[in-house]
């Protein structure tokens, strides 16, 4: 059903719409001044295709929402939790689990179990609630993604892996003050890259040897192992549920946000194989989420997340969904957009570095490129580049800045067409036709953690030429 260089048919038909409002130019104009330019403080009516993440915005399928309908909310032993038990043993395989509200939530509690103040975590790259996560509690997360991963243009294949290299001399050097690694399938803030199960099974031994547990950022694992199922040879015939719990055989644990690839709404997981953690994990969690049966979410949440998380791994709804992925990346690059290559999973980055070279990074262009789509087509983006990323290192005092200043075009699973695509198509095109106009950015406020939700922005010379 998929022919090359024509958008995937899709494995579902439409039961139930969305309505979407259209606006007028000066209409963004004028919520994007209400906003301080951080698409964040967007009104949702006044967008017309929203990428800003894939991240609880998908659609549920029909069975999903019988479940919902299903759902059991005792307080405990709920038949949801059985079957999310069930879901759950079916796709991870480790020995205990606990449910939580979303993924950062169990980011939280590992971090509060394992972590303290001076302590290291490296991955490949930390998402940023993960980041802010290990920095609340005075250690400092480590990106040592490989080289690769710093050009959007090298076709590594998986250009989400850890440099191995790197991580072993960094292991010996720290191995005392290291609590646990991680790594993040797929590597969100460095594009969406897959990771390979070769690297996977390096940072394993490594881990082993060092005696350090390892934990796997899992929050796209399905579009990981369908992307490994594709690219890494040797693993053409597996199955994706067969490649998942190989990559989960090599960890400790994970956390889970199964608001991606469990298609649902809202919920997460932490998972592990020791108890002791287990014992220290629910106790947290009883004591900020709820009772280990519900975690902080309704029972009907529970069930929806039990159905998703085998929907989530199915193969022909994988290579649809990565599908659209590439037919989206293909398209923008055929029409001379800068985009990362190759595609990962979940999203296109376009590179607002080469769209907007005259802006040094420490002017945003990533933050002005986001902006520009929304006035210009009425999409929201998201910027994952210095205002996202960038951080004070509590080792040095130094500012870390991340590799790249890109913009997510985060697809929410099974939700727009070719025809919504399209347009993003003609509005990435037309901004990069007059990217030579547009300036940069500063910032007037923000927080010092997670500050890319709430800071507010406004343009670098006054007001842009393009207005
Ligand atoms: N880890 C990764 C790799 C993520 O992409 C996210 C969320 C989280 C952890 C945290 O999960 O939102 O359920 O608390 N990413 C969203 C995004 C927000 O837009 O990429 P959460």
């Amino acid at each position: 059903m998929m022919k090359e260089g024509e958008h995937p048919f899709e494995p579902f038909r439409m039961k139930t719409v969305e309505h979407i409002s259209l606006t007028t130019r000066g209409q963004r104009q004028q919520a994007l001044e209400q906003a301080g330019y951080n698409l964040f403080n967007l009104p949702a009516d006044k967008v017309m295709i929203d990428l800003l993440t894939d991240s609880g915005t998908g659609a549920m399928s029909d069975e999903q929402w019988a479940s919902l309908m299903r759902g059991d909310e005792s307080y405990a032993g709920s038949r949801s939790s059985q079957r999310l038990s069930e879901s759950v043993n079916r796709i991870f395989g480790f020995k205990y689990f606990l449910p939580t509200h979303q993924g950062r939530a169990a980011e939280g509690i590992l971090a509060t179990c394992l972590l303290k103040e001076g302590d290291l975590v490296p991955s490949n790259t930390h998402f940023d609630t993960t980041a802010a996560n290990i920095l609340a509690r005075g250690g400092t997360p480590t990106n040592l993604v490989i080289d690769a991963s710093k050009d959007p243009n090298d076709p590594n294949p998986f250009k989400g892996d850890i440099d191995i290299e790197r991580l072993d001399e960094f292991l010996e050097k720290h191995q005392s003050r290291v609590p646990f690694c991680m790594v993040t399938v797929t590597n969100n803030a460095g594009g969406g890259q897959p990771v390979s199960l070769s690297n996977i099974e390096k940072i394993h031994n490594l881990c082993n040897a060092y005696e350090i547990p390892f934990f796997i950022d899992a929050c796209r694992f399905a579009e990981n192992a369908w992307l490994i199922k594709q690219r890494e040879p040797g693993y053409e015939n597996w199955t994706v549920e067969s490649i998942a719990h190989r990559m989960f055989s090599l960890s400790d644990g994970a956390t889970f946000s199964a608001k991606k690839d469990a298609l649902v709404n809202i919920g997460g997981l932490l998972l592990m194989n020791d108890e002791k953690l287990y014992q220290n994990a629910k106790n947290e969690l009883i004591l900020r989420e709820g009772f280990p049966s519900y975690g902080g979410l309704a029972g009907r949440d529970i069930d929806a997340m039990a159905t998703g998380l085998i929907e989530g791994v199915d193969e022909g709804y994988l290579a649809y969904r990565t599908g659209q992925v590439k037919w989206l990346h293909d398209e923008l690059k055929n029409r001379g957009v800068p985009v990362l290559s190759p595609p990962g999973g979940h999203a296109v980055y376009i590179d607002a570095g080469a769209v907007l070279p005259h802006i040094p990074a420490t002017d945003f262009p990533a933050q002005a490129l986001t902006v520009e789509m929304y006035l210009e087509g009425g999409v929201r983006t998201v910027e994952i580049g210095s205002v996202m990323l960038s951080f004070i290192s509590p080792e040095n005092g130094k500012l870390v800045t991340p590799l790249l200043e890109l913009i997510r075009l985060a697809l929410p699973r099974r939700t727009y067409t070719e025809s919504h695509l399209r347009h993003v198509i003609e509005t990435a095109v037309s901004i990069v036709e007059k990217a030579q106009e547009i300036n940069g950015m500063e910032i007037i406020e923000a927080p010092e953690l997670l500050r890319h939700f709430s800071a507010k922005f406004c343009w670098k010379n006054s007001v842009s030429p393009t207005r």
